[in-house]
């Protein structure tokens, strides 16, 4: 697939068949988050593959109630570690939110060139989903979303014109 194609194709998910996701597929999508860049190369990022039904549910509790999420066979959780991250993007901040979500926009767009479905879940509470997952205290939930095939094809979003988002020379 094209990667205009890709990135204009893409569409948030919340409907999903029960089909189970290929292990190779799975393994693609995984592996595109692999090759994003990270500042430093530092790779600050851990992605949690869901596949327990229990475990699921429990998200979607930790999620306040975002049933869809387990709908998809699985669901990918994307956590930062600020300890391995650089500590000083622009001078004043950790790269380990950035990191993790460059990861997750390559497996999105993976997901989808692939024929899978994804949605990106940041509504949702952090300590809850830390307490489902066992995740330790240095480590931080940045996002989660459902992978699997879609039961629906949503009508694109619109977005602001370029001329509305793109400034050339100086702010102002
Ligand atoms: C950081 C972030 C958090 C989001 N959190 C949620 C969420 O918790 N639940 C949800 O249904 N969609 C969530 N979304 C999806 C957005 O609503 C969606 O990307 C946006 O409306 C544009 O639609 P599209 O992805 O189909 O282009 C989130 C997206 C981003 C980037």
């Amino acid at each position: 697939m094209d990667l205009m194609d890709a990135i204009k194709g893409r569409r948030s998910i919340r409907r999903y068949k029960a089909t189970p996701v290929p292990d190779d597929l799975l393994r693609e999508v995984l592996t595109a988050a692999r090759h994003a860049p990270s500042a430093d190369n530092a790779q600050p990022w851990r992605i949690l593959v869901i596949r327990d039904e229990d475990t699921k549910r429990k998200l979607v509790a930790a999620a306040n109630g975002q049933k869809f999420i387990a709908q998809a066979p699985v669901v990918l959780v994307i956590c930062g570690i600020p300890d391995e991250a650089f500590p000083t993007v622009g001078g004043y901040m950790s790269s380990h939110v950035i990191d993790a979500s460059i990861a997750i926009d390559h497996l999105t767009l993976m997901a989808h060139a692939v024929g899978l479905g994804t949605c990106w879940i940041a509504w949702f509470k952090e300590d809850n989903v830390r307490e489902v997952l066992s995740i330790p205290e240095d480590v931080r939930v940045i996002a989660m979303t459902p992978l699997g095939y879609p039961d629906e094809i949503p009508e694109r979003i619109p977005r602001k014109n370029l001329e509305d988002l793109v400034i050339y020379d100086r702010y102002q």
